[in-house]
This record gives structure tokens, sequence and C-alpha cells, in this order.
């Protein structure tokens, strides 16, 4: 059993948890990510790894509530306990050499985008972030990114915090400025790692991507997690939790793994409403 020593609310649909699970601490790496029950019934969900504390033993999670099993975490306090936590799974983000690099996070996604840029600041790279969210009410970590980057944008869709526009308007404006990076770590919805990657296709520069599908063992077993690439022209599979959750984003058929996504919707509204009512 796994003990909840934090618990905080980012926004009405986002929570952070300090888990203690101290073998996970000891070896997390910013890009990895957990698999956890709630409870010996629960289903098994992938959450990547938002921060640990290697003394305290600590790993934190930031979760959006989207479904079941994310309402029926959310429904645990400090001090409680969640059945399994499992980890570290997948391969961390490759951040040794990089001197300058772009992040750009989207949603719940920048919870993953976080560690990473704080990782590649301490390794002296300079941080450029963007960070986007539907609307102010959505912000997260904003603090937290200020001080991991040499520049921060924030960007909502309604203009009602930082600047109005997705995330690819800065980009594309340091793009059309001649700004150049070793590489951008795109973390968010598919279908805005899908525009950033077109955004940075014209540039040559790298262009990783954070994958984030169905995923049930997390150890490349099921193939639930599998996604396609394009390398050398030809189609090959991959498995998430792997190979992931990090890809080439040039190489990632977007309109498969979105397909894949929406596979299961009419089942977890089922398992949400049947939770919350
Ligand atoms: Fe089963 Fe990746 S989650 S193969």
């Amino acid at each position: 059993m796994y003990k909840i020593l934090k618990k905080e609310e980012l926004n009405p649909t986002v929570t952070m948890m300090d888990i203690y699970a101290p073998f996970v601490a000891k070896k997390a790496e910013p890009g990895q990510f957990i698999i956890l029950r709630v409870d010996e019934n629960g289903e098994r969900i992938p959450l990547t790894i938002a921060g640990y504390d290697r003394e305290k033993g600590s790993v934190k999670i930031i979760f959006q509530i989207v479904g079941a099993t994310t309402k029926k975490l959310n429904m645990k306090n400090e001090g409680e306990y969640i059945e399994d936590f499992a980890g570290p799974l997948g391969v961390a983000t490759h951040t040794d050499g990089l001197k300058k690099v772009c992040i750009v996070g989207g949603g719940v996604g920048c919870a993953i985008a976080l560690p990473i840029a704080q990782k590649l600041k301490e390794n002296g790279c300079e941080v450029t972030s963007i960070i986007g969210f539907r609307t102010k009410d959505l912000l997260i970590l904003e603090d937290e990114f200020n001080s991991a980057s040499e520049k921060l944008y924030v960007m909502t869709d309604d203009g009602s915090y930082g600047r109005e526009g997705n995330v690819c308007v800065p980009l594309n404006e340091m793009f059309d400025a001649g700004e150049k990076f070793d590489m951008v770590i795109t973390i968010g919805p598919l279908i805005m790692m899908k525009f950033v990657v077109e955004a940075t296709k014209k540039t040559g520069i790298p262009c990783t991507v954070s994958m984030n599908p169905i995923m049930i063992d997390g150890t490349g077993m099921c193939g639930g997690c599998r996604l396609t690439l394009i390398e050398d022209g030809k189609r090959v599979t991959k498995f998430a939790c792997v190979d992931g959750p990090d890809f080439n984003g040039y190489e990632v058929d977007f309109d498969e793994a979105m397909a894949r996504g929406g596979m299961y919707r009419e089942f977890e509204r089922h398992a949400y409403e049947e939770t919350c009512n």
C-alpha cells in the first residue's frame, strides 16, 4: 500500500499528490511513468511522473479528473493509501548534451513537461517554455515554469490570461525571428502535438513528442499502447510503454493515434457515470 503524503487541487479538474514510494523515487527520471490501482478491484492507469524527492521517498503525480479511476483517486485524501504504484516505467526523456531547448506543454501535459524543463535547467540548458490552456481557470504550474525557464509564454485559447491563442503562435514567431533550438519537446493533447510538429518541421529542428495512449500492463506484453511510426517510409509498430513514451514527432502517425485514443470513449463515459452516481 502507498500512502498519500500530500494532496493539492491545482484547478477544479486537476489534482497533485505526493505518494510515498521510495523504490520508485530512487530510480525515477523525467519522462517516465507509473501505473497505479486505487484499490484492489481497480483498473490500472498510467500517470507520468511529475516530480520526485529521493530523500523523502516521494513521487509526485498530477492527474486530470476525466474518468472513473481518476475520480476515485481524487476521492482519496492525505494520509490514506492507494493499492499499487508500480514504476518507474518507460524510457526517460533524453536531456544530455542539450544546450537550448523549447518546451511546449498543453493543459495537464504541462505536469509532465515541468520535470523535463527542471532537469534541463539543472544541466545548464537554456529553456524556453510555452504553456497553453483553454482558459485561465485551467492554468497550472506557472510559477514553477517561470523558475525553470529563461523565457515563458503563457497562452489561453480565450485570452482570459497571458496571450490569446494556441501554443503555436509564439513558437512560429520565434521560428520566424530565426530562433534556433537543439530540440523542441512537446507534451499535451495529440492534436496540439501534431501542430507543434508541423510548425517545427519547417525549421529542421528535432521534435520530441510524449505519447500517452491507452495502456494496460505497461511492460510491452498486451499491445494496448501500440502506435505506428513511419521510419524511412516504412510503417513500424512501437509500444509506448517500453519504446517510449517519447518518440520522434516527425515519425508518429498522429491520425491513427487519435483514432485509437477515442476507441473506449463510450465505455469510459459509462464507467464514469457509474462511479459518480
Ligand atoms: Fe501493454 Fe504497452 S501497455 S504493451
